[in-house]
């Protein structure tokens, strides 16, 4: 998926006026909140069944509505662990993982200038064109595909697949959360797991920027299935620049200068998140943000995206087992999309 495709970096970093409103976040009007209202209604009706927050979640939601973060270190015990990592490796191994995938090894400096300067950005079919992905047809094991095409990550989608990494996913103490933060049910938009490896050439999410899914609602969880530190890209946020929208706000990526001059390396503002396998961290990615990329070894981190959406004009980014759904709670129900049951 992408939004903006530049000619030149100092483009993609710099963008007329004209596009820079598109791009500022800010909170909503009152009509734009009526809306919504009435836009969104069965996620602000599904809120009535919404579990009633302990102390300890009303404590953690309030952390998050202050700093816009909210690290779980330990959320997921150790056994959970073990089967999480041994599930993402045998999805890998089958090659079920994302393809067509962009091979940083089919990349040539000089033939592709234009999309390295433009940091990778363009859609699945713009890259097959360019010639510079690699298909189910092409791999025939996950050391061959990783040697013959240096991908910069793998994507598994494991909520097909697995019971463990639907509970995780949809673990009511957190939805709770997630749920009253938002001030609605949102939908779990996407959910995947994402293996990172060390690339040559960065992307744009490597740079500062906001997420722009949905401008007045998001929020987003990443779960640790690795040790994460400096070495195997941490992610990094500004606390509190979801609430900030007057700094540095109505662009789609900021220079590191314009971020390290307001909030300098090693302030507090700046969480960087080295952290232990079985991390959660809870985020509002409205605010500032980036992604770090391994130099060594790899991570393996698992996404979820929760906006508010309409069923009905819904496209499934990822597939949830029909039989799997009969038996969730109605609270969990609500957060996934009919239209991605098989
Ligand atoms: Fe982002």
């Amino acid at each position: 998926m992408y939004v903006l495709i530049a000619k030149t970096p100092a483009l993609a970093l710099s963008v007329p006026n004209s596009i820079e409103s598109s791009l500022r976040l800010r909170p909503p009007r009152w009509h734009e909140r009526a809306l919504r209202r009435l836009r969104f209604r069965d996620c602000f009706a599904h809120a009535r069944h919404a579990p009633v927050l302990d102390s300890s979640q009303q404590y953690m939601l309030e952390e998050l509505r202050s700093e816009g973060t909210l690290i779980l270190p330990g959320h997921i015990n150790s056994a959970t662990v073990d089967i999480m990592r041994s599930e993402i490796q045998s999805a890998l191994e089958s090659l079920d993982f994302e393809m067509p995938c962009l091979a940083q090894s089919r990349l040539d400096p000089a033939r592709h200038v234009q999309l390295i300067r433009n940091f990778l950005y363009a859609s699945p079919e713009e890259l097959r064109a360019l010639g510079v992905t690699f298909d189910k047809e092409d791999v025939s094991s996950l050391t061959q595909a990783l040697t013959d095409f240096q991908p910069a990550w793998l994507t598994a989608y494991m909520l097909e697949r697995s019971e463990t990494f639907r509970k995780v996913w949809l673990d009511e103490r957190i939805l709770a959360i997630v749920a009253e933060y938002m001030g609605l049910v949102p939908k779990l938009a996407e959910a995947y797991v994402r293996r990172n490896f060390p690339t040559r050439y960065w992307t744009m999410n490597h740079y500062w920027h906001r997420d722009l899914n949905d401008r007045f609602q998001l929020l987003k969880m990443f779960v640790f299935l690795t040790d994460c530190s400096v070495e195997t890209g941490p992610h990094e946020f500004i606390r509190g620049s979801h609430a900030d929208m007057e700094r540095l706000n109505g662009k789609r990526y900021f220079f590191d200068e314009e971020v390290d001059q307001l909030h300098p390396v090693g302030s507090r503002k700046r969480l960087v998140s080295e952290v232990k396998v079985g991390t959660v961290i809870l985020e509002d990615t409205r605010g500032l943000h980036r992604a770090r990329m391994p130099n060594s070894a790899f991570r393996d981190l698992g996404y979820a995206v929760f906006v508010p959406l309409q069923d009905a004009t819904t496209t499934g980014l990822y597939r949830f087992p029909r039989r799997a759904y009969g038996s969730l709670s109605k609270f969990q129900r609500a957060f996934i999309p009919v239209c991605n049951l098989v």
